[in-house]
């Protein structure tokens, strides 16, 4: 089987190097096209022979193509793919905002998007650690046994949750793909509270990454309700019931809400402004 990656960035190199250490495919099997002489030499020096610059031949051998480029200039880079691309390809994108339809009309010039076997996926940064949450959607044509090699594929940038309704995705948007920023911002504020009590920056900075940590872990670990985690630790007129009584009171659950759905709506947005200019 042989696996195209057109873009060998951040996000390619989560997955290719993800696929090598689980062994479901060999430097050989790969075949990644870059726009840049220095990112031909990095791969060819972790052993993948086939890195080029641009388009070729070679791509229409492909089982699967990767697409695995800006969403801005995915529409001008498939272009010079077009004449190597076959509809018995599965075509699994991870640009954010690109609906099936739009890539389909990247690779085909056409529609028509109900041949094509297209998963297009949401993943977010902690793929690149292994710790990703991965929303994909896959198009009609797409077979179970395709499902379970992009599982098997994918699996080692994290979860994997496949969704029937494409429009899922803008969600995922909304709590794991932009959901890292939300969780980087109140890491800032614990700082930032810690310091106003004395805290040194050094310090509060690892007190509240190690207490974002405990508590991921301590929820990972159970089984109860988060409400009830949160009851566990919130004892009547102590502290933390103290410092909970703010948030409420602020609209801490009202905030976030609003915020996702800002997030949800501007990946609609992206969707519409990334779409084909026909
Ligand atoms: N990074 C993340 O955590 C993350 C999370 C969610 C989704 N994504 C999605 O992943 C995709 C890639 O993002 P990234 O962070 O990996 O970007 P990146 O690190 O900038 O990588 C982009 C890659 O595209 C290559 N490229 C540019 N023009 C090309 C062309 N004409 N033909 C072939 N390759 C070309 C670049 O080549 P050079 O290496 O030579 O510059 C580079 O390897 C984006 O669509 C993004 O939405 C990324």
């Amino acid at each position: 089987m042989k696996i195209a990656f057109i873009g060998g960035g951040n996000m390619a190199s989560a997955i290719i190097d993800g696929m090598l250490e689980q062994g479901s495919c060999s430097t050989d099997d790969l075949l990644i096209s870059v726009s840049s002489e220095a990112s031909v030499q990095r791969w060819r020096a972790k052993g993948v022979a086939n890195t080029q610059i641009g388009a070729s031949a070679a791509f229409a051998e492909a089982d699967i193509w990767v697409l695995a480029v800006k969403p801005q200039i995915m529409e001008e880079v498939l272009l010079s793919y077009q004449g190597y691309f076959s509809s018995d390809k599965l075509v699994i994108s991870v640009a954010a905002g690109l609906t099936v339809s739009s890539l389909a009309y990247f690779l085909t010039d056409s529609d028509d998007d109900t041949e094509l076997k297209i998963i297009r996926t949401m993943p977010n940064t902690p793929s690149l650690i292994g710790e990703g949450v991965i929303g994909a959607y896959c198009s009609t044509a797409v077979t179970e046994h395709e499902r379970e090699l992009f599982n098997t594929l994918f699996k080692a940038c994290g979860r994997i949750d496949l969704f029937e309704q494409e429009s899922m995705l803008d969600a995922v948007t909304g709590l794991s793909g932009s959901g890292i920023a939300y969780v980087y911002l109140f890491a800032e504020a614990l700082v930032e509270g810690a310091m106003a009590l004395g805290y040194d920056q050094a310090t509060a900075r690892e007190h509240a990454v190690q207490t974002l940590k405990g508590a991921t872990l301590m929820m990972e670990q159970s089984t109860d309700e988060l409400a009830t985690l949160r009851q566990s630790v919130t004892s009547k007129k102590g502290t933390t019931e103290q410092a909970l009584r703010v948030f409420q009171a602020n609209g801490l659950k009202e905030i976030v809400a609003a915020a996702m759905l800002a997030a949800h709506d501007r990946a609609q947005e992206l969707a519409t402004e990334l779409a084909p200019k026909k």
